[in-house]
């Protein structure tokens, strides 16, 4: 029998686009599914990425990688395995199963409406196979999470997280939702495929995995390498829209990067900073999250940006100087009201803290007298005592990004405010306050936390909120990992501060 070679069948097989007879080219791809700039189909007919997967392909590597990860799972990845990492280092992993796994699903819908209103046949076939891919993205850690749930009820976030109003999830959701629910093919295209997969995703698939290996946890490291090998091949699909939009509407295309450039810059300095710069134990560190962003995104995603003719956002100023800030405010944030997440947090102690000085030389002295108060607090209560070293009063948040309130620095904060048909709003930084501005009508009916308690929707003490609202509860809401008990907190006076918590 005569079998046809790979490429004598395969640009047949992905360039399967028609000139419609029953109804014309705007019927079948109207402008609000398929996105804007709206072109006729001649200025898609290039369209191409490297990868050029056929089905059968996927199905055999997929089908390698899935048992790759079943294999790993039956040797490393069961309930005493995980009792012998770090308990530290474990909160890194419960930040990321609540915040990726069903943000991936959302990106199963995009990439869906992508595989149908995407204007090339070729696009059409990627985006159908990556919408494959994120499903599976979801599905791993929701089945490798499920595990451990029995043993530690704030594994239970993983599936629970996006379902809640705590916090972080409605940041969460506000991203998301209008990243991969709401947005059209050509948005889709360049928000996720070429920002946050091809620079922001390595921080953590790639950069997180490689500290995963140095603390023994090979469970997560191939769970987050078997995704980023997906990603790398479905993000191709943002370069090649990119091109084309920047061809015919580039003011337009560099909105888009600079909006969802600062929205997966947030996105990432809670998930990737936290889990670097301070839940991962220091032996276990391979480099800062400064180091990281500096790799994957400094230098790669202005290579990308370059190639296709596009600015910098235009505040990357602002960007460079949160490096050095925001992720450290945000952590300081969240420990003191660490009640209102449902992962454990470390107070740094001298070691860390001189690591973290070394490694943000300019910044790490306005952020040392933040612990320094709360380690006072810390031994004035004694270990165990939570609540002394803990916010009382809900804290405010910005109305795009719906994160605390905390850019800038203790002296000099980037807060601006802003009215808009009569109702007063306030932003985190300059770049969210422009993202607001730049489309109102998306933003401006949404409520963050502070407006639902003001509206009698939530309420306003923090326990009931934390209880009520969030859904979290004595077993799962944040605490401090040792409960205070640091050897170097309490020397002489606690004893027992040195003994580990049961
Ligand atoms: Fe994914
Ligand atoms: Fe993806
Ligand atoms: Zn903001």
């Amino acid at each position: 029998m005569l079998v046809l070679k790979r490429d004598q069948w395969l640009d047949l097989a992905r360039k399967l686009d028609w000139e419609p007879s029953y109804v014309d080219e705007k019927q079948l791809f109207p402008e609000p599914a398929s996105g804007k700039p709206w072109l006729p189909a001649a200025a898609w007919r290039e369209w191409d990425e490297p990868y050029r997967t056929s089905y059968t392909e996927y199905v055999t590597n997929q089908q390698a990688k899935e048992a790759a990860v079943h294999t790993l799972r039956d040797a490393v990845g069961q309930p005493d395995d995980r009792k012998a990492l770090d308990p530290c280092w474990l909160n890194a992993v419960k930040l990321h199963a609540a915040t990726l796994p069903l943000a991936e699903f959302a990106a199963v819908v995009g990439n869906l409406r992508a595989a149908r209103f995407g204007r090339d046949s070729a696009w059409r076939t990627t985006a159908a196979l990556g919408a494959l891919d994120e499903l599976r993205h979801a599905q791993i850690p929701l089945l490798l999470m499920h595990g451990w749930v029995e043993s530690d009820p704030q594994f239970d976030w993983t599936h629970k997280f996006f379902h809640t109003d705590q916090w972080v999830a409605i940041a969460a959701r506000h991203f998301i939702d209008e990243l991969l629910l709401a947005s059209d093919p050509i948005e889709l295209a360049i928000g996720t495929n070429f920002v946050f997969e091809s620079g922001f995703t390595n921080l953590q698939f790639v950069g997180l995995a490689s500290m995963a290996h140095r603390a023994g946890d090979r469970m997560f490291e191939k769970l987050l390498q078997s995704i980023q090998t997906d990603e790398a091949r479905h993000a191709q699909i943002g370069r090649a829209v990119l091109e084309v939009v920047v061809r015919h509407d580039r003011s337009h295309a560099q909105y888009l990067i600079d909006k969802w450039f600062w929205r997966s810059w947030l996105f990432f300095a809670v998930v990737t900073g936290f889990a670097m710069d301070y839940l991962t134990p220091l032996a276990a560190r391979t480099a800062s999250f400064k180091e990281f962003v500096q790799e994957w995104i400094l230098d790669q995603f202005q290579r990308a940006l370059d190639d296709v003719g596009l600015e910098r956002p235009w505040y990357w100023d602002q960007f460079l100087r949160a490096l050095d800030t925001y992720h450290h405010m945000l952590c300081a944030s969240a420990y003191t009201y660490r009640a209102t997440v449902w992962f454990d947090s470390v107070l740094p102690g001298p070691a860390e803290r001189a690591w973290l000085a070394a490694k943000y030389p300019e910044s790490w002295p306005q952020f040392e007298p933040i612990w320094e108060r709360i380690s006072g607090r810390w031994r004035e209560a004694g270990p165990g005592v939570e609540w002394h070293a803990h916010g009382l009063t809900p804290v405010g948040f910005c109305n795009l990004c719906q994160l605390v309130l905390c850019g800038g620095t203790p002296e000099h904060n980037t807060a601006r405010t802003l009215v808009h048909a009569g109702r007063k709003y306030i932003f985190c930084s300059e770049p969210c306050a422009f993202i607001f501005k730049s489309e109102p009508q998306r933003y401006a009916a949404h409520r963050d936390v502070v407006a639902r308690i003001l509206a009698g929707q939530a309420p306003a003490n923090l326990l009931e909120l934390v209880t009520a609202y969030f859904g979290l509860d004595r077993q799962t809401w944040g605490k401090d990992v040792h409960g205070g008990r640091y050897a170097w907190l309490h020397p002489a006076d606690h004893p027992e501060a040195a003994e580990p918590r049961s």
